[in-house]
């Protein structure tokens, strides 16, 4: 019953319903005098907020961030932080349709096998609405790694059968089209595709990339709680996600040995460097100092509008049809919680490396 935490030093606790008076999150282990105000998070809560374009709910949520405490002053004070968002658009709907039965690609029936009863208004913990909390605890988390010279940032790879370019990469563009695509020709091809899967009453799956850029080397604790292990764990805890690579991932089960090494060599600076990165940054489940590169493939969203078959609570077999307007795509609004739970999963990494060398124990404590 105690899935509701994340990390080891650095934890969130996430919290509350989709269609409950609010959701939030404590973040615990944060050190004190990290300049922190609610517009720092706000900022990623807007960017996964719904009603944003036709492709995502429309459900119009103003996701506004509360501090309740851990801040004074402007600058967190080393006790928990508590970050509240109320609910605001809990509209009445009929949910008698959905109350009995079991949605296909939905865990209304696992909730149902484990607990007996579950929230049927809007999926309950198994909402999206869940990862407000953990793009909230992200955004602590990003603002620590800043003040540490670390950076993380998330993309759509691929919407369907539409991948980008890495020749036409661009990252700005991917803040300007709908789809979160850095490659404007892409990001066009998707949405022509998701006006398709709209009309066709269907929906459709994609992948999300995640680059961490400046963690030195040896982050991640061997042998149970690796940099790879743990960023798995994260991704793989967001709701529809369904795969995590590493690097080149399962391409490097193609690849032979002489290509899939990393050459080392001496960077101009006398660090030490490789020459490609086919390991995406993460050797023996430590940084090696190259950036981190991660992938999540999210499956297409559950809910759609079309008939579909399944089984009600007393057993019998039925046709049902989710009623409302549903999303084609996870993907475009899922971008910002890839990223912070990468940066919350990798901040919580690197506070516990600062006791790794009794020398740097013994900086905190010289006298
Ligand atoms: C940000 C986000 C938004 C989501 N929005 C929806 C949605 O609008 N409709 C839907 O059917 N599923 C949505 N999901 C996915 C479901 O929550 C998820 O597929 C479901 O709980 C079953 O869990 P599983 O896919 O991990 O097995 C969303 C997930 C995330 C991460």
């Amino acid at each position: 019953m105690a899935g509701s935490t994340w990390g080891t030093l650095l934890t969130m606790t996430t919290w509350g319903e989709s269609h409950g008076k609010g959701v939030g999150v404590v973040v615990d282990g944060c050190p004190a005098g990290l300049a922190l105000c609610e517009e720092d998070i706000q900022t990623y809560l807007n960017r996964r907020k719904p009603g944003q374009s036709r492709f995502t709910t429309m459900r119009q949520e103003r996701d506004q961030v509360e501090i309740l405490s851990g801040v004074f002053e402007g600058k967190t004070t080393g006790t928990p932080i508590s970050l509240l968002v109320r609910n605001t658009d809990q509209r009445s709907h009929d949910y008698s349709s959905i109350m009995d039965i079991y949605r296909p690609g939905h865990a209304d029936y696992t909730f149902d096998e484990k607990y007996g009863f579950r929230d049927y208004r809007g999926g309950g913990r198994s909402s999206g609405r869940e990862t407000i909390g953990r793009v909230a605890a992200g955004a602590i988390a990003a603002k620590l790694l800043a003040s540490l010279g670390v950076t993380v940032t998330a993309y759509a790879r691929s919407i369907g059968p539409v991948e980008i370019s890495m020749e036409r990469f661009d990252l700005e563009a991917a803040s300007e089209n709908k789809v979160c695509m850095p490659d404007r020709e892409a990001a066009k091809e998707a949405e022509s595709y998701l006006e398709q899967m709209l009309e066709d009453q269907d929906s459709v799956g994609g992948v999300v990339e995640c680059v961490i850029t400046g963690l030195p080397a040896g982050i991640g604790e061997p042998v149970f709680e690796k940099l790879d292990a743990r960023l798995a764990h994260a991704e793989m805890s967001i709701g529809a996600v369904k795969g995590v690579e590493i690097g080149d991932g399962f391409e490097a089960a193609k690849a032979v040995g002489s290509v899939n090494n990393d050459d080392f060599c001496r960077n101009a600076d006398g660090t030490i460097g490789k020459r490609t990165n086919h390991s995406g940054g993460i050797l023996g489940g430590m940084s090696d100092g190259s950036p981190i590169v991660l992938r999540a493939a999210f499956k297409p969203t559950p809910s759609i509008s079309r008939p579909q078959q399944t089984v009600n609570r007393a057993g019998e077999e039925v046709e049902t049809v989710i009623k409302g307007r549903h999303d084609p795509i996870i993907v475009p609004r899922a971008v910002v919680v890839v990223e912070t739970m990468a940066a919350f999963t990798a901040a919580d990494l690197m506070l516990q490396n600062a006791v790794a060398k009794l020398d740097n124990v013994r900086k905190v404590y010289e006298r």
